[in-house]
């Protein structure tokens, strides 16, 4: 069975003093026998003190974005070694924000998920559709190509997940209803097994990403294909990211 994996993206949030009180309040809420992989994943400025805080926990820290070289003249970006150095494991490629206000696509987040891995990092790779697309039944078409613009023989998924972000849904409070993640996530693994092949496509995690909050959890994760979830906004404080973690955990049992 696919691991629970669920992950915050705190995006331009937070400071550093209110960033090391949240990452305490996780480690202590944190049971050591959970069984799920969780992460964090703060602005960039505060990852070296962080890491240091999560030394010797499980819990992972990620970085929401990083560039495709590995050094060079490249002002005010920041490279997958230069990550792996400050003592990230992870990193977040293609969030919706990215694609939307900083124009990134296709061929510069293949570069980008590859040079992650290259690097040794694990990816959290996102997708979803806009509203507009959702209502002119483009769901299936965005996911593929969203989807394809990464996935290839060129490109192993064994450090890779799937965060599907529908973008009507995040930073709204209109979560997708767990029919709706169901079927997205269904497509996109079966879009998966097209693209590799049916063992690819079943070891793949694939996260739910959009106004996650404690309350629906649960039964959003206890949809077959839902292997856990990337936060936003409830990630900022600690009881209701525990309250995730906990949601997930008890649609597994
Ligand atoms: P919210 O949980 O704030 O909707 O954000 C979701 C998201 O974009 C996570 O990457």
């Amino acid at each position: 069975m696919r691991r629970l994996y669920v992950a915050g993206n705190w995006k331009m949030n937070l400071n550093l003093a209110e960033a090391k009180a949240l990452v305490e309040g996780l480690k202590k809420g944190l049971a050591a026998e959970a069984q799920i992989d969780v992460a964090v994943c703060p602005p960039f400025y505060m990852l070296v003190a962080l890491a240091e805080l999560l030394k010797g926990t499980r819990i992972g820290l990620g970085a929401q974005n990083c560039h495709f070289e590995a050094k060079g003249a490249f002002t005010g970006e920041i490279s997958p070694p230069m990550l792996k150095d400050a003592g990230c494991d992870t990193v977040i490629i293609g969030h919706s924000e990215r694609r939307q206000y900083f124009g990134e696509a296709g061929e510069l987040l293949k570069k980008k998920v590859v040079a992650a891995l290259g690097a040794g990092l694990k990816v959290i790779y996102c997708i979803g559709e806009t509203l507009t697309e959702r209502e002119a039944g483009r769901t299936e078409a965005v996911i593929s190509r969203h989807l394809r613009e990464v996935c290839g023989p060129d490109v192993s998924l064994d450090h890779v997940t799937i965060a599907y972000e529908p973008v009507w849904a995040i930073g709204t409070g209109k979560t997708a209803t767990p029919a709706q993640a169901q079927e997205a996530h269904a497509c996109c693994r079966s879009e998966i097994a097209k693209i590799y092949n049916a063992a690819v496509a079943a070891a793949v995690p694939i996260q739910y990403g959009g106004s996650v909050k404690p309350d629906i959890a649960r039964e959003l994760m206890s949809q077959p294909d839902v292997d856990g979830a990337l936060v936003g906004g409830a990630s900022l404080k600690a009881a209701n990211f525990l309250g995730i973690i906990e949601g997930a955990l008890a649609a597994r049992k």
